[in-house]
């Protein structure tokens, strides 16, 4: 196990009903204008905008609302926020939603306090050093967002998706809220259950040696996954299932399961190349077609981990004589998890050719300057191989 610092200190607020202490909690806090940041329209259409802003003028809380994040959020609007906050005098942003709405206000919030334009800080050539307070109210169990201290958005000129991390970052509060998740349609249910998959999985394959308790606890919330998502893919109000997503989907993503582990987001970073050029492309759904091709370019290079997930997480039985047979039984058992729940496994059900390969992988090793370091290292022509094993 290597040294780790952790550090999670967003304050969750999880269960039934607690969206409706939002207004309660936010004067706590002692703030008393906020910024109302939401998506789309789904919460105005389920009915909880509607409650969210009646907690808030019964808490006296002032709000100025500002909708219109779109899947794959964008830097436009987060610098249409930014003069908002700044002509409104806000004191701390209340995001609504999942983690494109997340993402933009924690954008938001850092570049309310910088001179410059906050593609900076997606681009790593400044870091944040101060930033509004957010606070969440979740609706969406994927992206891990609620405690994480990543924020990813998208620059149109261009079309570059890009995250960047940051203790600024961390949610004050987040409050979650499994019945919000009912009305999620089955499509952007299973990409959140690819996305809490693979922020553990991305970690579980780690270069790190001897990381058993680590990797032990990994397994136990993936395979919780796995059957939740499967309940609540049968039936959307299934409040344990529902439950269980959420929860996991927070611990995922908050470091608890890379504690002690190098930590390399290839998949990750493959796939923003994807949504971030296709605007189309769900992000779960990106994943769900990228990791299985990974895998089948990776799998030889650590046949022992590979068969340790086939045998622990999917039940496949060991071959001591062709460990590959297992390795694969597990990359198999993996895929065909991701079409019992509806999603892709191929680029060609998103409708995509290999015409941008080639531009993909450029973008992916930000234009020759880096490269992914994994069981093999994974420059520009390891790239497009696995690119084009999605195929
Ligand atoms: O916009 P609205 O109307 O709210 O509709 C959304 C959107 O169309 C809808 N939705 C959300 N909650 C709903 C609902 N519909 C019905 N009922 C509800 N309760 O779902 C659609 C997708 O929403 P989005 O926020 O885009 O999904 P998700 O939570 O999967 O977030 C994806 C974004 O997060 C980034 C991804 O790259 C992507 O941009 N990620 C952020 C991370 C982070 N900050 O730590 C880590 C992740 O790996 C990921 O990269
Ligand atoms: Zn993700």
């Amino acid at each position: 196990m290597n040294n780790f610092t952790f550090y999670t200190p967003t304050k969750i607020f999880f269960g039934k009903g607690e969206h409706r202490r939002v207004g309660e909690i936010i004067k706590n806090y002692g703030f008393h204008k906020i910024l109302l940041h939401f998506g789309g329209g789904s919460i105005k259409k389920n009915g909880l905008y509607q409650e969210v802003t009646e907690s808030l003028q019964q808490a006296g809380i002032s709000f100025v609302p500002f909708g219109g994040v779109e899947p794959n959020p964008k830097l436009s609007l987060v610098k249409k926020g930014i003069e908002l906050c700044r002509r409104e005098s806000i004191e701390m942003i209340l995001a609504v939603g999942g983690g494109s709405v997340l993402d933009s206000a924690k954008v938001i919030a850092c570049g309310v306090k910088c001179d410059f334009d906050p593609w900076a800080f997606s681009l790593k050539k400044k870091a944040p050093k101060d930033a509004l307070k957010v606070g969440t109210i979740l609706t969406l169990s994927a992206s891990g967002s609620e405690m994480s201290s990543s924020a990813v958005i998208t620059n149109e000129e261009g079309w570059l998706k890009r995250g960047f991390n940051s203790e600024y970052n961390r949610p004050l509060f987040s409050i979650c809220n499994p019945e919000l998740t009912y009305t999620v349609d089955k499509f952007q249910t299973g990409c959140g259950i690819v996305d809490i998959m693979m922020h553990t999985l991305e970690r579980y394959f780690s270069v790190t040696e001897d990381t058993e308790m680590t990797d032990r606890i990994a397994e136990g919330l993936i395979k919780s996954v796995i059957a939740a998502g499967e309940r609540a893919i049968k039936n959307p109000e299934d409040y344990e299932a529902r439950a269980a997503l959420m929860w996991a989907g927070s611990l995922s993503h908050n470091d608890l399961t890379g504690a002690g582990k190098e930590v390399m987001m290839r998949c990750h970073q493959l796939e923003h190349e994807l949504s971030g050029m296709y605007d189309f492309v769900a992000h779960g759904a990106g994943l769900s077609v990228i990791f299985p091709a990974w895998m089948k370019f990776m799998y030889k290079n650590r046949l022992d981990k590979f068969c340790q997930y086939a045998v622990r997480i999917w039940n496949c039985e060991l071959d001591y004589a062709h460990p590959e047979q297992t390795a694969l039984a597990g990359i198999q058992a993996t895929e065909g998890y991701f079409q019992s729940i509806g999603m892709p496994t191929r680029l060609s059900q998103l409708h995509i050719d290999d015409s941008k390969f080639e531009e993909m992988a450029e973008k992916c090793t930000f234009f020759g300057k880096r490269v992914l370091n994994d069981y093999v290292t994974i420059g520009k022509k390891e790239m497009i191989e696995i690119y084009q094993l999605c195929q």
